[in-house]
């Protein structure tokens, strides 16, 4: 029997962590439900019992840290101590940060060639353009836009062009601000191209370039908080790949804090396995192998 298997018929956040009642894939004695309820709390991830095993390995820095070495010893502690800190560097350890440079390229390219040039159109009167990179993990997402725009669209350089960058996670929002990847990292989807004109080789690392970084602003957001910490509207949203994380009624709620911050021509990428909870609030195009969003007026 499984507890929280199903996004879509997890139960609400106030069934309160009391003791495991299933068993996952992990060792047998370790309360599982109670951390994957600590988890969906936290962060609203939905983890499936079935990948039980994944705490001993993600949990492992967080226990040396508290000079612990079972998971059981953390779960006491934080049965003792309900240390909000904790708990949710728990949660941060459990989150799913795979990303890379232009990934899934389409949306990027469909961006070049027919979006960008009419929607920028239509913005220069204002010159300003803003763009969210939600769920941006490492960074990587929003230095690719920061690249498309300056690459292409040279003009934006008298305009006021703004990404933000959030995740739920600290420290990838430290490794954003950072902008410092890796050799294995930048083999990632980059263009040689790129590499050479947008990044700084210092050892096995390249460093963002300034003129680039100053395009991007990083901040930790939980994206399932009742209020998002943006009121001036955006003119691309890229939510790719956490959706996926989420109960249906999560990403319900978001999608409709999403389509209040969207401008009313402005558009929405998803990951390309994900679709909008609510499909009365966008109207979908395919275009390019790929799928865009644009916001309906609620009926
Ligand atoms: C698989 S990565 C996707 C990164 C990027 N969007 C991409 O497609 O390459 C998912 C990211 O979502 C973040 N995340 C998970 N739950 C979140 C939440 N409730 N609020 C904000 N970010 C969250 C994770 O920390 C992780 O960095």
């Amino acid at each position: 029997m499984t507890l929280l298997p199903n996004p879509t018929t997890i139960p609400s956040p106030f069934n309160l962590r009391t003791r495991a009642t299933d068993a996952g894939s992990g060792s047998s004695n370790v309360d599982y439900a109670y951390l994957r309820q600590l988890v969906f709390e936290q962060s609203q991830n939905v983890l499936d019992p079935s990948r039980d095993y994944l705490f001993e390995t993600r949990l492992s820095r967080l226990l040396r840290n508290q000079g612990l070495t079972q998971i059981e010893e953390l779960i006491q502690l934080l049965r003792l101590k309900h240390d909000q800190a904790l708990e949710r560097a728990v949660a941060e350890a459990m989150t799913i940060n795979e990303t890379s440079f232009f990934r899934d390229g389409r949306p990027f390219e469909l961006l070049r060639t027919e979006l960008l040039p009419t929607l920028l159109e239509s913005r220069r009167i204002t010159r300003s353009f803003r763009i969210w990179s939600a769920a941006c993990s490492t960074g990587q997402e929003a230095y690719s836009i920061a690249m498309l725009l300056s690459e292409h669209f040279p003009q934006l350089a008298a305009w006021n062009v703004k990404i933000e960058g959030t995740d739920i996670c600290t420290e990838v929002v430290h490794r954003s601000q950072t902008a410092s990847y890796h050799r294995i990292e930048m083999n990632r989807g980059l263009p040689a191209r790129n590499i050479v004109r947008f990044f700084d080789h210092h050892g096995e690392d390249w460093m963002v370039k300034p003129d680039l970084r100053k395009l991007c602003n990083f901040r930790v957001t939980n994206l399932c908080a009742d209020r998002l910490p943006f009121a001036e509207p955006f003119d691309i949203v890229f939510l790719r790949n956490v959706m996926l994380y989420f109960s249906q009624e999560t990403r319900k709620k978001l999608l409709s804090n999403v389509h209040r911050l969207l401008a009313p021509d402005g558009l929405l990428f998803l990951g390309s396995s994900e679709q909008p909870a609510d499909p009365s609030l966008w109207t979908a195009t395919l275009a390019g192998g790929t799928c865009y969003y644009r916001p309906r007026k609620p009926s």
